[in-house]
């Protein structure tokens, strides 16, 4: 019976060695990842990339419920954390204690990732006193990008420095666990990972952070086009593409199926 990894010992990592992490939508990727990551983010992000949304916006409850459910299902060691999804924890801190705990309850998961930095402490602090661990994500924020006019690297003016700290003393104090920078310049990233005592998670916010996350998707080369801060670590694209050319020429061919796939 292997342990899963726990909220407190994520927390712990703080400053010691960088945490590992990639985001899983699915049981059978979720199962590879489990064997490296330290945690598995479900996230929202999975509306993009899995089911071919323009933003993060669309994505509902229910359906971050059943991928957090199969993450869950096919791991045994990372801790799994669910993203909660736009309009289910801004309104007020009980809608999103609501929603959190069904996400808890239905998907087995151990901590939730909420966006937003000051303006979500008050409910950071109520889910956190209740039992429910979060993970805070400030920066670039997807689910505001229709406030922000897009999906735009932070902290390119030093003017904007003092809010994004702002923001992480906020849910830190409020008691977050662990916080996702994303998409800010490094100098910003290492100031603020200075400044607060829990871990830090980097995705394209350098090498400072106390931690790492890529989509796994993005990393395994499945989009055609990547943002500057991945790094492609599989050409899986070309790989699916390759085989799924080769089949279609068997078939026409009937090279496929051979003597070895047929029933006698
Ligand atoms: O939804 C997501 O994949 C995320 C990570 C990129 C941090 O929030
Ligand atoms: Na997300």
């Amino acid at each position: 019976q292997v342990r899963r990894t726990t909220v407190p010992q994520i927390a712990q990592r703080k400053g010691g060695e960088p945490i590992v992490s990639l985001t899983s939508y699915h049981a059978h990727t979720a199962a590879i990842v489990d064997k490296h990551a330290d945690f598995i983010l479900v996230g929202d992000s999975l509306g993009m990339v899995m089911h071919g949304m323009e933003s993060t916006v669309g994505v509902p409850l229910d359906l971050m419920i059943m991928h957090g459910k199969a993450v869950v299902r096919g791991t045994q060691k990372a801790l799994i954390v669910v993203d909660m999804p736009f309009g289910t924890y801004e309104e007020s801190p009980n809608i999103a204690f609501r929603n959190a705990a069904r996400i808890m309850k239905e998907t087995g998961c151990g901590a939730v990732k909420l966006e937003g930095g000051k303006r979500m402490a008050e409910t950071i602090k109520f889910l956190t006193e209740r039992g429910i661990p979060v993970m805070a994500h400030i920066g670039l924020t997807p689910q505001s990008s229709h406030v922000l006019g897009g999906f735009k690297t932070q902290g390119r003016d030093e003017d904007s420095w003092p809010l994004h700290e702002e923001d992480a003393k906020a849910v830190s104090e409020a008691g977050a666990f662990a916080i996702v920078l994303e998409g800010m310049v490094e100098p910003l990233a290492a100031r603020i990972t200075k400044q607060i005592d829990i871990p830090t998670i980097g995705i394209g916010a350098s090498a400072e952070c106390d931690g790492q996350i890529l989509v796994l998707e993005d990393m395994l080369g499945l989009n055609p086009w990547t943002p500057k801060f991945v790094k492609v670590y599989g050409q899986l694209g070309p790989m699916i593409e390759q085989a799924v050319s080769d089949y279609a020429a068997d078939v026409k061919s009937r090279a496929f199926p051979t003597e070895d796939e047929v029933y006698r």
